[in-house]
């Protein structure tokens, strides 16, 4: 927190001011003034203005009730809706005839990307990387702060090991390493280098903690976290997020372990508070604070407000308990003022970093621009990026020169709604589909289109003879198969993993052409589709890729991009296996494919399929072949607080360039509480031309083989395996022992 403090007073604040002409504002304060100015408010602030602090709603529009009620400080912050001339209009009345002139906090979800829609979350963890996330973060928090918007609720850091529970597509997936990473690179791209540079925007660590753990993967439904899985796993990119500067943090629907995260103080107060330092302010979920009534932890509204405020929460959105009950229960000396003064004081320490209160809060803010040709390349190469190849076979892809007439056939083809995702915030008119640009790309006479079903979930067989009859006249066919933005996000859970509708029924009738079949899935979350892929030469699969998806897979697809994404989550065989992740526990019986227990019945494994995933963590093909060879370890002993290196030397032994994600993971044999099979430690994208090779080494600090044990991060000595790899089922394998 240290070093992100002495950013605030970077010189970037300056010069825009300066170049903003806005003498009043020559430098940016520094945290101690800020503490001061914090200190002049408050001591003016009257219990309704501190409790319209702490309050935050959606916008609407400007009316002159609305504009009433900023002018008595009734409101804090609102999101969704409003133009930006209102937003800018209800902020000088905030500014310039609020009593105080306290500005407003103006929120968005914006969630990847404003105008410019880059892939949804799980599809940007598929990219493996985080500098060119941070870059897309960097080009929505533009776009954002030039509509007039100030903070992003996001980045989504959920740990997402259910693919039944619709938000995974707006996760980073399974893994908390991986998962910190990008976390930490949204954040980065939004904040920039100071708060109040006027193109930087406040980010919010969301869902604080454990929605990703729903039993069953059922919307909004109940967690039971252990402990020590709460803060390995759950907590580490809040964590992570919070080191680097956070500014906010949004508390979850779920119940936790018998107390909702919105009212829970061992997570909100004890962990992010006193444990992290956490000084940005935490605001509820969406009538979080209202739902403590119906999931049984408050009474009614005023015991909502008491046990809200107390749990840890400073701002409420759109419940407004805080408001209606925050005075009686002060009166009635049940609420603590002080919990107040502190909330409020949170929540103007950011008002007062994003340099609010001075040139950025009364800049010009209009309506979105369409994105700029810069923007479009980002999000084109991060598409890309995120295209993982699962199945290539005899080289199908990329198309060859052989392929002169192509057959398009599905419903995902030309959807441009459906490929930007769950909750894309700009409008999908400026999507480009996989269609339009193979037709650019190979010219349209060249490309033939058949939707076959109307939409994913169509159920119908009425397309099936035209999608089939194109696919005979063809070379090759391209079925874009998987799921509407729709069927994932918010409240988009399904007990089924299968591709909806009649899809597969397609797939079976296209095949009856007999030519080679390429299947694009696009999703929002890992699928079941083992028969579709069995038929088909090769399958990519895309996370609902944004507006640039069409062009990037196109690029794949011809071989002009070569796919470089990874799973960033286990895609389960049959949705039966769920929960299926990478890092779980051994058991006393673990099965095996190999060797006598293969054939053990009393091992840990079904009856009726397969133990292992159809796709592993960390997988995907490329167009060239890699190999591994030369693991080191440098030394047989680490010390507790020392490190050694890992290395292994990857080639390129095919005859195109590609890119290689190199992992390292490490397992603990033995340790006073259980550890996973495998945990990711570190991992590396490398590029490498036909016939070149790299070394590619890791540090491996001790303090990379910490684990909790409930409150304790303890590191224990002991016999350690470490493999270089590039997934998580395979690799080089070496060790060394921990020692003290
Ligand atoms: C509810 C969602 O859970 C959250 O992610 C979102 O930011 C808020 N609604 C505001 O739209």
């Amino acid at each position: 927190m240290k070093a992100m403090r002495n950013k605030w007073i970077s010189g970037a604040a300056l010069v825009a001011a300066a170049l903003a002409g806005t003498a009043t504002i020559m430098r940016a304060a520094t945290p101690v003034e800020i503490e001061k100015k914090i200190d002049a408010l408050m001591a003016r602030m009257t219990v309704e203005e501190k409790l319209g602090q702490m309050s935050q709603t959606t916008f609407g529009e400007l009316t002159d009730q609305r504009k009433e009620e900023i002018r008595q400080g009734r409101w804090s912050s609102f999101f969704a809706g409003g133009t930006a001339a209102e937003k800018m209009e209800a902020q000088r009345i905030a500014l310039k005839e609020s009593r105080l002139g306290i500005p407003l906090i103006f929120g968005e979800d914006v969630i990847h990307g404003k105008t410019t829609t880059f892939p949804i979350p799980l599809g940007q963890a598929a990219s493996w990387d985080p500098e060119l996330v941070r870059q897309a973060a960097r080009v929505a928090a533009r776009e954002t702060a030039a509509a007039g918007t100030n903070w992003t609720f996001s980045p989504m850091m959920d740990i997402a090991r259910d693919p039944r529970w619709g938000r995974i597509a707006e996760s980073f997936g399974e893994d908390p390493l991986l998962a910190s990473r990008m976390a930490v690179a949204m954040v980065r791209g939004y904040q920039g280098d100071s708060l109040d540079a006027p193109d930087s925007i406040a980010a919010c660590a969301k869902h604080y903690v454990g929605y990703g753990a729903a039993e069953a993967g059922r919307e909004y439904n109940t967690t039971w976290i252990p402990e020590n899985l709460l803060r390995d796993v759950y907590l580490a990119p809040f964590h992570a997020s919070v080191e680097a500067g956070v500014a906010t943090i949004m508390s979850a629907f779920n119940d936790l372990n018998g107390v909702p995260a919105s009212a829970n103080a061992f997570t909100l107060r004890q962990i992010l508070r006193d444990e992290w330092k956490f000084n940005g302010f935490v605001v509820s979920d969406y009538t979080s604070i209202a739902e403590l009534v119906p999931h049984g932890y408050a009474a009614d509204g005023a015991d909502a407000a008491l046990k809200g405020i107390r749990g840890g929460v400073d701002m409420e959105m759109v419940s407004s308990d805080y408001w209606d009950h925050g005075k009686e229960l002060i009166a009635a000396k049940k609420l603590d003022p002080k919990l107040v003064d502190e909330a409020v004081r949170d929540i103007l320490r950011i008002k007062f970093r994003l340099g609010l209160f001075g040139a950025k809060g009364l800049a010009t803010a209009s309506a979105p621009a369409p994105p700029t040709a810069a923007a479009l390349e980002t999000a084109k190469k991060l598409a890309a990026e995120s295209l993982v190849l699962l199945k290539n076979e005899n080289g199908a892809l990329p198309l060859g020169q052989s392929a002169h007439t192509i057959a398009v056939v599905g419903p995902l083809a030309d959807s441009q709604r459906d490929q930007i995702g769950t909750w894309a915030n700009g409008p999908a008119d400026s999507a480009v589909t996989p269609l339009t640009a193979l037709r650019e790309a190979l010219g349209a006479g060249n490309v033939m289109y058949a939707p076959g079903l109307k939409n994913s979930r169509d159920e119908s067989h009425d397309g099936f003879a035209v999608a089939t009859a194109l696919a005979r006249r063809s070379d090759a066919v391209l079925l874009f198969l998987g799921e509407e933005a729709s069927m994932s996000g918010e409240a988009g859970s399904r007990a089924y993993l299968d591709l909806p509708g009649a899809q597969e029924a397609l797939v079976n009738d296209v095949a009856q052409a007999g030519k080679p079949m390429i299947v694009v899935i696009l999703a929002g979350r890992p699928l079941t589709f083992h028969n579709v892929a069995s038929k088909a030469a090769a399958v990519l699969y895309s996370f609902h890729p944004g507006t640039m998806g069409g062009p990037a897979i196109a690029d794949v697809l011809l071989g002009k991009a070569a796919p470089a994404g990874r799973l960033p989550v286990t895609f389960p065989r049959t949705v039966g296996q769920v929960p299926i992740y990478y890092d779980h526990m051994n058991t006393g019986r673990p099965p095996s494919e190999t060797g006598p227990e293969a054939s053990d019945r009393f091992r840990s494994k079904y009856l009726d399929v397969s133990f292992t995933p159809e796709y592993p963590f960390g997988f995907g093909l490329a167009y060239t072949t890699f190999h591994y060879d030369d693991l080191h370890v440098s030394s047989a002993e680490m010390p507790i607080g020392g490190n050694l290196t890992v290395s292994a030397t990857v080639s390129n032994t095919g005859k195109t360039e590609g890119d290689e994600v190199v992992q390292l993971y490490i397992r603990q044999l033995a340790a006073s509480l259980t550890q996973p099979v495998r945990e990711l430690k570190d991992f590396r994208r490398v590029h490498l031309k036909p016939g070149e090779k790299q070394t590619v080494e890791f540090t491996l600090k001790s303090s990379d083989l910490a684990f909790h044990n409930g409150a304790q991060l303890v590191t224990e000595p002991g016999q350690f395996q470490v493999w270089i790899a590039p997934d998580s089922s395979s690799g080089l394998r070496g060790g060394f022992e921990l020692v003290r």
